[in-house]
């Protein structure tokens, strides 16, 4: 079982106030998108929180398909890719025992929330999300949905009651949003909602892509030698590392503005081996150890996980199995909370 360097002690916590007060137990909700698999940032800026705060919190994660619907998809690749996320966040470590882990589509209170929060959330205030600018601009078929999907993500969280929510720096405007429409509903019908807080890593919150180091890593782009997928094969992934852009001058510094790909590299050795990467930076002085041993770290997290994901690929029942378990567990967690919502919003009693 991954038991990451870090962990909670490590995360910045994004919050101005705080309506409840975190406990040993605290509820952590947390949810991933099953389109075209999971890469470096998202394990080193999320996924290894989402393992170590299983262990001391009452954690919740969801793999959120209808988050995936915002942008065409094909359906038997979504289905498909949902269950291979459900295995590979268990062989990253998640484990049902210790955690609620669950489809978010399984669910139906997620969407009958996002509607309230629909409601609540203004049209200047999701129109000023960078995420949905990105994503619509330049598309030809910019869906209602991709819009509205900060909606959807409020009622992912509100639904839990909970209190942290571990994502990566690029979620930070989501989450504060979320917090805004939670308190805009309580201020309006009564508290209702916890207002969550954000838990953001310090070392390894942005991934940036390998080639070109201003941009984040991220699965959708097309310059997969940028990208570090968690189940590429080993050699190529070594071979990614070692090819990253780096800079024509050859010190050793950590300076994202006027080093980018180099300081990159140190985040990611840093995040991979619990150092921070202003101290990485102290034991080099070219970037071919550099890389090499950052290599060498990526390959040795992920060798335990691809070993993992082939084992528990080979009994999808048992993933369908835990999965439904999962559910079970989200909707009697949720299902109080949705009808303490319309109580508060003046739906009648169903
Ligand atoms: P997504 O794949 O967009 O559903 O993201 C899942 C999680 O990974 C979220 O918490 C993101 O904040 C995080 N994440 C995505 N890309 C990166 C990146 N390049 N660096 C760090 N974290 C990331
Ligand atoms: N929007 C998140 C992302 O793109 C995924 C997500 C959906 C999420 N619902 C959530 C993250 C709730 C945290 C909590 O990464």
């Amino acid at each position: 079982m991954a038991k990451w360097v870090g962990g909670v002690e490590t995360y910045l916590v994004a919050s101005v106030t705080m309506s409840s007060t975190s406990t040993a137990q605290a509820r952590v909700f947390s949810g991933i998108k099953p389109t075209g698999g999971v890469h470096l940032g998202n394990l080193l800026g999320a996924l290894r929180n989402w393992v170590e705060d299983q262990y001391a919190h009452d954690a919740v994660y969801c793999v959120v398909d209808l988050h995936a619907l915002t942008v065409p998809q094909d359906p038997a690749e979504l289905r498909a890719a949902t269950i291979e996320l459900a295995h590979l966040l268990m062989a990253i470590g998640l484990d049902s025992e210790l955690c609620t882990l669950f489809v978010q589509s399984h669910v139906p209170a997620h969407a009958e929330l996002a509607w309230l929060m629909e409601c609540t959330a203004s049209f200047g205030e999701l129109r000023r999300m960078t995420q949905f600018k990105d994503k619509s601009e330049g598309s030809e078929f910019v869906s209602a949905g991709l819009f509205t999907y900060p909606a959807l993500m409020a009622a992912d969280i509100l639904l839990y009651d909970a209190e942290r929510v571990p994502v990566g720096d690029d979620q930070r405007q989501h989450l504060e949003l979320t917090r805004d429409v939670a308190i805009r509903f309580n201020s309006r019908y009564g508290d209702t909602f916890v207002v969550p807080e954000a838990a953001i890593p310090r070392a390894g919150a942005r991934v940036m892509d390998l080639q070109e180091p201003t941009n984040k890593m991220s699965k959708s782009d097309d310059t997969s030698a940028g990208c570090i997928m968690l189940l590429d094969d080993l050699d190529s992934i070594e071979k990614k590392i070692k090819r990253a852009v780096t800079d024509t001058d050859s010190e050793v510094r950590f300076d994202i503005a006027g080093k980018p790909g180099v300081s990159n590299l140190l985040s990611i050795l840093g995040a991979a081996t619990g150092r921070e990467p202003e101290e990485v930076a102290e034991g080099y002085s070219q970037y071919g150890p550099l890389k090499a041993d950052t290599a060498e770290a990526v390959i040795e997290m992920l060798r335990p996980i691809q070993a993992r994901f082939t084992e528990l690929a080979t009994d999808p029942g048992e993933t369908a199995r835990l999965l439904e378990v999962g559910a079970d567990k989200a909707r009697s967690m949720a299902h109080p909370v949705l009808a303490r919502a319309r109580q508060s919003i003046g739906l009648t009693a169903r």
